[in-house]
């Protein structure tokens, strides 16, 4: 897609839809229009103000009016999009308004995009800026690579009208907006891609394809490697699977001149979870496709890290295996060693992402990094408890919690503290080995995140529980598959940190 900024006037930019935010009034009934949209109604005689008063548009967020200018703009269509109510508008629900608007220009056949910009002098223009085109990047997304007829067509122009003010602040706005929705979408294609092309073998040649383009180093430890770094986590996990698992290690280095190691980005990398010998339910099995959500998210940060260069150093480490029953299986009633030496006593093979974590987590630990976020479609207990609208956040530090708070609101996505209290550590004490590899049916979320906070010493580190957010049914916003989730708070957070 060819993206640029002009400062033409509405009236002149002949495109196929020209895209058109409206707000609703906050105390008293109507629409707000910004001064753009004002001009464009006032090219329109009026007609938007119109269809408000007359019931047809109430500018909520999600709504949609399409209007045929008929010669008196440039343009083929304008589709005024609904931004929802003054004074709850944030960046997530911008960027939904936006996806939802260019969806709904791709399959009805547009392909020359023009964008107008909206603030309400509240939010920063930047901020509003960089959310309402990321919406139209990440809304245009789709996965079709193995449908041999598509009828989508693709958006080939975005035009951004700027009204000539605030240039380099916006146009540095659009540039990271249109970084992080690439990045993001990159993390969807690895999700997408069904587990039979997307081995952990092939996430590893996915992300030195990355890492290469992108300008950052990189390493694949082999299983040899995994052995003599005594990973017995990943090692027990993989042992019955048939596809070699890898360990990937990207590192970006945005301040080779300090001595802080800096952040340890770990994301699970289970391609394919079956359950292993305690094996899952067919029903809804295949979409254990996206069991390297985490895997996909760090992987997306790091690409976006590189291309915005914050001044501090960040590694990514990805644990990356299947899960699968088979002769050569791990068993419940197995012990594994981790990395770090500590015993974990197997009791369902389905609880698999902990242990390959838990050598992540001692390895960044080792290496001094910190702090050490790690993300992971880990429990179902997380989507008991949150449903599919927030990320679960655990943290052994307040000034990080906050951190990342902040960072997920710029980014536009959310996220919600949970406990880490000592009490949970009793429900996995082992008689037999260090630890108890599952916590039983109550707060399974929380026990989880207690068993990989034996693996990360004194590091500053946070838990993100990504198994709701991850992974989302279509919705007018998004098409059904990978969300990509993680890619843009991580990287806000390395911007914040760098500062
Ligand atoms: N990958 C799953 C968690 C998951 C569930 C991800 C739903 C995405 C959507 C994880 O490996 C798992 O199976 N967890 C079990 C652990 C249990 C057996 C202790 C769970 O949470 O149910
Ligand atoms: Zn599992
Ligand atoms: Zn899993």
């Amino acid at each position: 897609m060819d993206i640029q900024i002009t400062a033409q006037a509405a009236r002149e930019i002949a495109c196929d839809v020209l895209l058109v935010g409206v707000s609703r009034k906050a105390s008293e009934a109507g629409i707000a229009l910004s001064s753009q949209a004002q001009s464009i109604d006032e090219l329109l005689n009026g007609i938007i103000t119109e269809r408000s008063t007359a019931g047809e548009f109430k500018g909520s967020a999600g709504e949609l009016l399409t209007i045929h200018p008929m010669g008196k703009l440039a343009a083929q269509r304008v589709i005024v999009f609904g931004l929802g109510k003054q004074g709850t508008i944030t960046t997530q629900s911008l960027q939904r308004a936006s996806a939802t608007a260019i969806r709904h220009a791709q399959k009805t056949g547009a392909q020359q995009i023009a964008l107008t910009l909206w603030n309400d002098g509240i939010m920063e223009s930047a901020l509003t800026t960089q959310a309402l085109v990321e919406g139209v990047l990440l809304g245009q997304y789709t996965f079709k690579k193995y449908q041999s007829s598509s009828n989508d067509r693709v958006i080939t122009q975005l035009r951004i009208l700027t009204e000539g003010d605030d240039t380099a602040e916006i146009t540095h706005a659009i540039h990271k907006a249109q970084i992080l929705a690439e990045a993001t979408n990159f993390a969807r294609d690895l999700i997408n891609e069904p587990p039979n092309v997307l081995t952990p073998g092939e996430l590893a040649n996915r992300a030195v394809a990355m890492a290469k383009q992108a300008g950052l180093e990189w390493e694949v430890f082999e299983k040899e490697k995994i052995e003599e770094l005594q990973m017995g986590g990943l090692l027990g996990v993989t042992q019955g699977s048939q596809e070699p698992p890898k360990f990937i290690v990207l590192r970006y280095r945005g301040a080779p001149q300090s001595t802080d190691k800096g952040m340890a980005l770990v994301g699970k990398g289970i391609t394919f979870d079956s359950g292993g010998i305690s094996i899952k339910p067919a029903a809804g099995m295949d979409e254990m496709k996206g069991d390297m959500g985490g895997a996909a998210a760090v992987l997306g940060a790091m690409q976006a890290i590189a291309g915005l260069q914050p001044a501090l150093n960040v590694t990514a480490l990805v644990p990356t295996c299947e899960n699968m029953p088979s002769g050569t299986a791990f068993r419940p009633g197995d012990i594994l060693r981790i990395m770090n030496g500590k015993t974990i006593e197997i009791v369902n093979t389905d609880a698999e992402g902990r242990l390959i974590l838990a050598d992540a987590l001692s390895y960044a630990s080792k290496e001094g990094l910190s702090p050490i976020i790690d993300l992971a479609t880990l429990t179902g207990g997380i989507v008991v408890a949150l449903g599919y609208t927030m990320t679960g956040l655990f943290c052994n530090d307040e000034l990080l919690t906050d951190e990342i708070l902040a960072a997920g609101r710029a980014a536009g996505e959310k996220y919600w503290p949970m406990p880490l209290d000592e009490e949970y550590a009793e429900q996995i004490r082992s008689d037999i080995a260090d630890i108890k590899q599952t916590g039983g049916r109550t707060a399974s979320s929380v026990t989880a995140a207690k068993i990989l906070e034996n693996f990360v010493q004194d590091a500053q580190w946070a838990h993100l529980d990504i198994a709701g957010t991850s992974y989302g049914d279509k919705k007018a916003y998004q098409e059904k598959g990978g969300t990509g989730v993680g890619v843009r708070t991580l990287t806000e957070l390395a911007l914040r940190l760098a500062q």
